[in-house]
């Protein structure tokens, strides 16, 4: 294990970024801003990431030979995406510094884990049962009530891989969907909205945060970040409080972007954490004194982090599928910042780029 926990590596090392989605592209721009210089390891080809990389290494997340050669041309190296095997975090850990560290990406990349970690730490999520098999089903979907909704523990994003079960008549077609997989049962929570907190972790263990946004998802899809979030100072606090509670508890370095659920009493509950830059944290770029990709960047080169502050109210927009076509109306809009991510190919449901809109106060 390269477990020098303090490292700093100075602009003009190498950063190497698994995953070559727009996460991994943002991070790799906001990287050349800074003086580093990326290369991305994926298994597609043409990804966001490589189109404004210096390198790029196209091969199965689980060859091991690519990995090695990738690991010994890079300095450092962190991923923009938690389904990478936890086998081969532990690889490049052994070969390079990696941050965040595996025992992290574990947590994060396995629904179960994650909730059993914040129950672990005092963090309250929606009540959950782990499913092994059929059987485990009907009695949890009784203990927990209906409506529930029934989720794989890895690889779900964009509402992939969930389905709400809204009667005890759902609960078989549920499960011939989704069996075969680890998977968890929770309680459907009648929030009041959806926030998100991205906190940086840095090598001395400073931590800066963001404050709370409001998140509206369309189909299970983040649609809009409204910043700042329209909740009350008791949340405010309760969030942010959580999230660096998390942040400390992971013994993070790197970013950690926590989903909540607001309740009608203005309390919190944690629905899903992730280790990198978050979809929810686009307005930073345009609204915020450090985006969260310098913050990333400098979160795992060990430099020091920027200040997190608001310079101005943003409403961030994904353009999702055919949206794209709404382009020029963006362009038209001298408010509208616009972020495109190079994906050749539209397809429903598919994350093409976002508008970050200044709005009045
Ligand atoms: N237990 C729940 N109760 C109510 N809504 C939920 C619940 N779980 C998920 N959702 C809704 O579905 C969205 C996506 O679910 P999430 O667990 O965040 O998965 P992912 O973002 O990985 O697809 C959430 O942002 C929320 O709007
Ligand atoms: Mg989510």
């Amino acid at each position: 294990m390269k477990n020098n926990h303090s490292e700093i590596f100075t602009p003009g090392s190498i950063i190497g970024i698994m995953g070559g989605g727009q996460l991994g592209r943002m991070t790799a721009l906001a990287a050349a801003n800074l003086g580093y210089r990326c290369h991305i390891y994926t298994d597609e080809i043409n990804t966001p990431a490589a189109q404004v990389s210096e390198q790029v290494t196209i091969a199965s997340y689980e060859d091991i030979e690519a990995l090695t050669q990738f690991a010994e041309t890079v300095d450092v190296i962190t991923y923009e995406f938690e389904n990478i095997p936890l086998s081969t975090a532990n690889l490049l850990s052994q070969l390079k510094v990696l941050r965040p560290s595996p025992s992290v990406l574990a947590i994060s990349q396995h629904r179960a884990y994650e909730k059993d970690f914040a129950i672990q730490n005092g963090v309250r999520v929606a009540p959950y049962k782990a499913i092994k098999g059929i059987d485990d089903l009907e009695p949890a979907v009784e203990m927990l009530g209906t409506p529930c909704v029934l989720k794989t523990c890895r690889f779900g994003y964009d509402g992939k891989g969930q389905i709400k079960i809204n009667s005890f008549d759902e609960i078989e077609p549920a499960w011939n969907q989704l069996c075969g997989h680890d998977l968890v049962l929770e309680k459907f929570i009648k929030f009041e909205r959806e926030i998100s907190v991205i906190v940086a972790r840095d090598v001395n263990h400073h931590t800066k945060v963001y404050q709370p946004v409001e998140n509206r998802h369309v189909n299970h899809i983040l649609d809009t970040t409204i910043v700042p979030a329209n909740i009350t100072e008791k949340t405010t606090n309760l969030a942010t409080t959580m999230s660096l509670m998390l942040a400390n508890s992971l013994n993070l370095i790197g970013l950690l972007a926590v989903e909540m659920f607001v309740m009608e009493d203005e309390s919190v509950i944690m629905n899903e954490i992730a280790p990198r830059p978050h979809n929810s944290g686009h307005w930073t770029q345009d609204g915020s004194q450090t985006s969260q990709f310098e913050q990333f960047v400098r979160a795992i080169t060990g430099q020091p982090l920027g200040e997190t502050g608001m310079i101005r109210p943003i409403t961030m927009k994904n353009l999702i599928g055919n949206a794209i076509d709404q382009v020029p109306v963006f362009f038209n809009d001298s408010n509208a910042k616009i972020h495109l991510y190079g994906k050749a190919e539209v397809r429903p449901g598919r994350k093409m780029g976002h508008i970050n809109i200044i709005t009045k106060n």
